[in-house]
């Protein structure tokens, strides 16, 4: 078995896996090398076992990085028509849930298995289950790899292990590491697309809402800073999630509040207080025509209103302090999930650091970095893929 290749992949994900199957298509002798013993975990779990493996409408507005500006060149060269030709050749199947986030109609395994296909269409050689414990770069030139298998030779070597997201699967500080070995900049990791928690006490009266989901409009920041997503909310038992939060958990900045609009349809005040004389019912009973009843009586209660309250009895700055309530809910998270539950990783490998056509570090020739181990973080909705395609690809074909 040789140890000596043309290139070094680590990391057997979604992105190194893309990556080798490029660069060893164009006849470069590549081994892929991964500690865990199965092959992308985490595409197997994604979009709950059916992969949303991309969005229609990737652009780099989708994208959160210290440097915006940094993941056009890839994206733009490798797009989401790109992987569905891909898919196509492969014959597998798919569909569109909603604002153009595609799905495997079946398994979220037929795009490990076609990743797969393309590498050993390639020739690459494969070290599952095998640690890297340190990459040194060689005075004569190359990186020597020691590795659980032993030593591996390579002239180039790109780092595709990911975030820190989901340690039990596999997730390390692995790629970070590398990168503060050779000098280059982190930008500060933190989970993202992830539920968020609020303190116990303050959370208490939420509690029995835990298990009901509805739209909103939900923001955090303030002015130019300001982000909104309309989608849908879950309330837990520690806090708040669904895909609305997990959207704005990229965006909140600690200590800072978000805003719900649970009723983004309706101006509740406007309602309230405009209608007010001819409103019959009582305040839950009205409410309850907008909104799910259970849902309607746990709000009312925590924020210290009576149901039962004849909504004509009520006084208009009442009226007003609910409407603000329910359109304009302000909340303060102490905290997330964090990396056990989060979906990605923000911040990584400063994209300063690293050429926007090729991924390498502009500072180690030879050394490139992809995928999420980068800075370089996508909404939720099939972008983190869609970037772990690109940067691998734009990184294979540099090589
Ligand atoms: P990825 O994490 O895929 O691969 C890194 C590889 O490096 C792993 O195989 C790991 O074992 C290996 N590794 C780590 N350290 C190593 C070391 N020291 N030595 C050797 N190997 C090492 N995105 C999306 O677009 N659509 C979706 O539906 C979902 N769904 C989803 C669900 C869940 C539960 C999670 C946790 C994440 C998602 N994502 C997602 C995000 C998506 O999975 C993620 O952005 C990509 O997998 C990132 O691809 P990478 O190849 O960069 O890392």
């Amino acid at each position: 078995m040789s140890n000596q290749f043309d290139l070094a992949v680590i990391g057997a994900g979604a992105a190194g896996m893309m990556c080798a199957a490029v660069a060893s298509q164009r006849g470069k002798r590549v081994v892929l090398i991964d500690h865990a013993t199965r092959l992308a975990e985490k595409i197997r779990i994604s979009g709950g076992g059916r992969c949303n493996f991309t969005n229609l409408h990737a652009g780099p507005n989708n994208f959160l990085s210290e440097n915006p500006h940094f993941c056009k060149s890839a994206l733009s060269r490798y797009t989401p028509q790109d992987f569905l030709s891909l898919m196509k050749r492969y014959q597998i199947a798919w569909h569109e849930k909603h604002k153009g986030q595609l799905f495997c109609d079946d398994s979220a395994e037929d795009i490990i298995r076609m990743l797969k296909a393309e590498c050993d269409a390639g020739n690459v050689d494969w070290r599952m289950g095998s640690k890297v414990d340190e990459v040194q770069k060689q005075e004569q030139g190359g990186f020597l790899l020691q590795t659980s298998a032993g030593i591996i030779r390579a002239a180039q070597v790109v780092i595709a292990c990911g975030g820190l997201s989901i340690p039990k699967i596999g997730a390390t500080d692995f790629a970070h590491k590398v990168a503060r070995q050779f000098g280059l900049k982190i930008i500060e990791p933190r989970p993202a697309l992830v539920p968020l928690t609020f303190d116990a006490k303050a959370w208490e009266p939420f509690v029995p809402l835990s298990g009901i989901s509805l739209e909103v409009d939900i923001e955090t920041g303030e002015k130019k800073s300001r982000t909104v997503f309309r989608e849908d909310l879950l309330f837990t038992h520690r806090g708040l999630s669904g895909p609305a939060v997990l959207q704005i958990s990229s965006f909140w900045e600690p200590g800072k509040a978000i805003r719900i609009n649970l009723l983004p349809e309706v101006d509740v005040a406007e309602d309230l207080v405009g209608n007010k004389s001819t409103i019959k019912k009582n305040l839950a009973n009205h409410l309850s025509q907008y909104l799910p009843a259970r849902l309607v009586d746990g709000l009312l209660t925590a924020h210290g209103f009576a149901g039962d309250a004849r909504v004509a009895d009520m006084q208009d700055k009442r009226l007003r302090l609910l409407g603000e309530k329910l359109n304009r809910w302000e909340l303060i998270p102490n905290g997330s999930e964090g990396y056990r539950k989060a979906e990605v990783t923000r911040g990584g490998v400063d994209t300063r650091e690293l050429s926007q056509q090729s991924m390498m570090a502009n500072k180690v020739p030879g050394l490139y970095f992809i995928g999420e181990a980068v800075d370089v973080t996508g909404w939720l909705g099939g972008y983190n893929f869609q970037w772990a395609w690109a940067s691998g690809t734009a990184a294979g074909l540099a090589i």
